[in-house]
């Protein structure tokens, strides 16, 4: 990782020891990664789910998960606080008691209720619930900081290098908003260089398209060109150029000849996407062919930090991940 590497995160979290809620408590990655944080004193696994399932889950998979906080939906003492104030947070959305009741029996809502009662301080789901299933409890519970008008996402892309100088990225929005507008944009770039100077990077930004620099014409290109230019006033002592392709924005041979007065140009580690296709598409293409390391989608925006895993996530990925999502808190 950049300067900012894993190991200043746990020096960050031993210094302010945490607790992580993980909603699917009888997955063996969730297992093995709770065993290797239960190792360390940094960061206190809760694993949401049923006692004996977990207990029993654990011993199939031999993970040791000793010590690690088990709390059960449908065995919770403070479930009659937990329902009154999720009716309280939907009270404008016709929630019910009984209707709340109901939906607190998944692990997704109940744990997003955790942090937000306080019981924890972060969340890591999704190793078997959606990316939407995850992340929707969020939005309408823990919801954007005041500051912000919506959640967006992050990757950060990691390729180890054998000298030491790891090459990082940041490419956003990759997982959240579908189909970003013009205000959007500029946010989530706003909330990405922050991200991206948390881990290392002096961010270079290249808002991407299909077309440099008016190369070409359309709807898309227009609201990439508008955002970065809006982005540069907002940012003045940040590095921001767009639209751009993305050759032109990584290679310098191309961008002497696509963008040569282009500060950003052959030189950009900081992506912004004009949409969940190109984003999702582009990040996967950097890791399977360019061999990055890929840590996210790390949510931006959110009142509390609530990370999303992917299906495909292995236990080495589950305890990264529930490393920065700490770290963030
Ligand atoms: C994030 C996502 C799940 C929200 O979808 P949804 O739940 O159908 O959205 P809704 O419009 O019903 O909104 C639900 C709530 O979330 C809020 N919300 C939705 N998108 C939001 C955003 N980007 N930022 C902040 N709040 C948001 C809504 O305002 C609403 O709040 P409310 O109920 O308090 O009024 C959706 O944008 C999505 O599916 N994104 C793609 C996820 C994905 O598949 N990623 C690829 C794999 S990584």
């Amino acid at each position: 990782m950049g300067s900012y590497g894993f190991g200043m995160m746990i020096d960050k979290l031993r210094k302010s020891p945490k607790k992580i809620v993980f909603t699917e408590g009888t997955d063996p990655r969730i297992l093995e990664a709770a065993s290797r944080l239960l190792a360390g004193t940094f960061l206190s696994p809760v694993l949401v789910g049923n006692q004996d399932e977990i207990q029993k889950a654990a011993e199939d998979s031999a993970f040791n998960i000793r010590g690690a906080e088990i709390i059960d939906p449908m065995n919770f003492e403070k479930i009659d606080t937990m329902v009154d104030l999720f009716v309280e947070l939907r009270k404008n959305k016709g929630m019910t008691p009984e209707k709340a009741r109901e939906m607190l029996k998944s692990a997704n809502y109940f744990g997003t209720m955790l942090v937000k009662m306080g019981y924890a301080d972060a969340l890591l789901g999704g190793a078997t619930y959606t990316t939407a299933d995850t992340v929707r409890p969020a939005l309408q519970l823990i919801k954007t900081k005041p500051e912000n008008k919506i959640v967006s996402s992050v990757y950060i892309l990691i390729r180890p290098s054998a000298t030491g100088d790891n090459e990082v990225l940041a490419m956003a929005d990759c997982a959240i908003n579908i189909n970003p507008s013009e205000d959007d944009l500029v946010e989530i770039a706003g909330e990405t260089m922050q991200c991206a100077r948390i881990f290392g990077i002096d961010p270079k930004v290249a808002f991407l398209s299909y077309s440099t620099l008016g190369s070409g014409t359309g709807e898309t290109v227009d609201k990439m060109r508008n955002a970065a230019n809006r982005t540069k006033a907002l940012y003045p002592d940040t590095v921001i150029d767009g639209e751009m392709q993305f050759d032109a924005a990584v290679s310098p041979k191309v961008a002497s000849t696509k963008c040569p007065n282009s500060p950003v140009g052959g030189r950009a580690n900081t992506f912004i996407f004009p949409d969940i296709n190109a984003g999702n598409i582009g990040y996967k293409i950097a890791q399977r062919l360019g061999h990055f390391e890929a840590y996210g989608p790390i949510l931006l925006g959110l009142n509390a930090p609530i990370n999303d895993l992917s299906r495909g996530c292995n236990a080495a990925e589950v305890y990264s991940m529930a490393i920065i999502t700490a770290a963030l808190a």
